[in-house]
This record gives structure tokens, sequence and C-alpha cells, in this order.
């Protein structure tokens, strides 16, 4: 097979991108495939349309490929890819619209206020500052809408810590969240289908050495420690596993995703955000999963790579 693997991009995350493009062309050779890695820039499509190849895998992350309009273009060209439908990569996308389907659904999401840049210019931070504190209990978490990596998110203990967090996720979006802190552990779930329905991965648990999972933990080896199998309770991963199938597919999404919790002291799953093109860098979560379920990378992104194709 003939993979096209695009990464790079101009988005905030377009490092993280690049990692992953290169972890997934690695294991895809392995696995005996041929691979191209591209960027995706203005000359992306005539050379898709010039090209032979099989299937094109965008592994943008980042508003540039998981805002759902890379692959619209691709589906419009009737290109073959791995990942989901524009709709749904933009639903889950913006994590306002994404908690509010799982929550919908019947699952634990922490209560949340989106605060559009225009109303936070109208009305001024204090009135603002004001309002969330009345309607969300302390600490808080302060996020773009729409954004990965952590990149931009903010821990609120107080309220004059406030305008600074809003500052900040408001360089990356024109919308923030400003969302409840759940007191409790860190476990994703990947979430792949190989042509026989999704299959949720055993949950990856990741403590950071400093306390905050932020860009830092994320993408540096050694700073954040990870439990592959997260160390919850058969009862826990059970549900949470059911979680992250429900919330994928209440999304609606497809392949490969990643469904992030926070499982606090009682054991309740709280569902944070679904990532459509969820990171596969030797520090990221997926991989770890997949790898924690006994499979092998190669085999698994050689796989989903032959059914897009399909
Ligand atoms: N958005 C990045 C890639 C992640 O959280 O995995």
């Amino acid at each position: 097979r003939h993979v096209v693997i695009l990464s790079g991009g101009i988005s905030h995350e377009r490092d993280v991108s690049l990692r992953s493009g290169r972890r997934v062309a690695d294991a895809l050779l392995r696995a005996g495939a041929h691979v191209t890695i591209r960027e995706p820039d203005e000359t992306l499509l005539p050379w898709l349309a010039e090209h032979e190849y099989d299937v094109v895998w965008p592994l943008l992350h980042g508003a540039s490929g998981e805002n759902g309009a890379l692959y619209s273009l691709l589906r419009a060209s009737g290109i073959p890819y791995v990942g989901s439908r524009p709709t749904a990569a933009k639903l889950a996308w913006n994590k306002g619209t994404a908690k509010a389907l799982v929550k919908r659904a019947g699952h634990s999401t922490p209560q949340s206020i989106a605060l559009p840049n225009e109303t936070f210019r109208e009305l001024g931070a204090t009135s603002v500052i004001k309002a969330i504190a009345q309607g969300i209990d302390y600490p808080a978490v302060v996020k773009p809408v729409e954004g990965g990596s952590a990149q931009g998110v903010s821990f609120v203990n107080t309220l004059s810590e406030f305008s600074r967090a809003l500052v900040t996720a408001f360089t990356y979006g024109d919308s923030v969240l400003i969302e409840k802190q759940i007191a409790g552990t860190e476990v994703m779930v990947g979430v792949i289908d190989l042509g026989d329905g999704p299959v949720a991965m055993p949950a990856v648990e990741a403590v950071p050495k400093s306390g905050t999972f932020d860009y830092e933990a994320r993408y540096n080896a050694g700073e954040t420690i990870y439990y592959s199998p997260a160390r919850l309770s058969p009862e826990v991963a059970e549900r949470v596993a059911a979680i992250a199938l429900d919330a994928y597919e209440t999304i609606g999404l497809a392949d490969i995703a990643r469904i992030d919790f926070i499982v606090d002291e009682e054991g309740e799953p709280w569902f944070i955000e679904a990532d459509p093109i969820p990171g596969m860098t030797e520090t990221s979560l997926v991989p770890l999963g997949i790898e924690a379920a006994g499979l092998e990378l190669s085999d698994v992104y050689a796989q989903l790579a032959a059914k897009a194709a399909d």
C-alpha cells in the first residue's frame, strides 16, 4: 500500500503533528507499506490529483486537520483518507459541542460556560468574571473551546487569576471554555475501528511530575509517568471503556480517536474532550493504549490504512 501522510501545517500543534507523522510513517514502513510524508500546503490538492497512492492519512493536529475542513476537501475530491467524517471532526473539535452531546447521552462532564470573545469585549473583564464566578464553582479550568495539546489552558483558583487566564486562552481562538476543575486522575482511551466496529483500547493514565499535564509534560520524555493500562478497578475500567465508545459513537467519529476523562476519587469518569486526530508521538497515549491491548502499532496502522483505502 502507498500511504500519503499529511503532517506539519500551520496550527499551534505543528511540531506535534510532525512527530506524529514520523512515528506513524515508521510503523507503516515496518509493516511493508510505501509512505510519502507531505505538508498540507497550497500545492497539496494538485499534487494529490497527479500522483498515485492508495490512501491519505491526515495527522494534522489543531484546526488545520481537526476542524473538518481538510476532510471536506478530500471527500469532495473523492480521495480516501483515514479519519472521521468532516462533520464529526468539527463537532469533536469544539469542546463545548462535544461536551453537550456526551452530556445529552447521559454521561458526566464538568459544569462549564463557553464565552465568546465578543461578549468578553462588550461586557468587559470585570463583569464577565463576576458572572462566571456566580455560575462556576472553583477551582476552574480556562481553555480555548477549540485547541489541543493543553495549549492556552490555565487553572484558576482565585478571581484575580481569571483575567490573565482568559487573555491566554483567547490568544488561541475566538471562544473560551470555563470549566469546573475535577480533582482526580487523567485517563485517556483510544478507540479504533479496524473494520469490525469500534473497540476501546485499555485506558492509559497520565501522572505528570509537575502535577499539571501541560504541553511540556505531554511531549518531553520523562516528564510524565504513564500507567498503561491505567490503575483503575475492573468496574471503573469497564465503565470508562463503555463511555468512551458511547462518546465516539454519539459524536459520530470513525477509524481512530481518543476520548479523555478525569476519574474522580469516587471512581466517576468525567468526560473532558474527544480528539479526532489524537497525538501519535512517542509520548502519546493512543499508541500506549494499542500496545497495552497486546497489539503491534505497525499492524494496527497498516490495517487502518487498508480499511480506509478499500
Ligand atoms: N491534540 C494533541 C495532538 C493531543 O492531545 O494528542
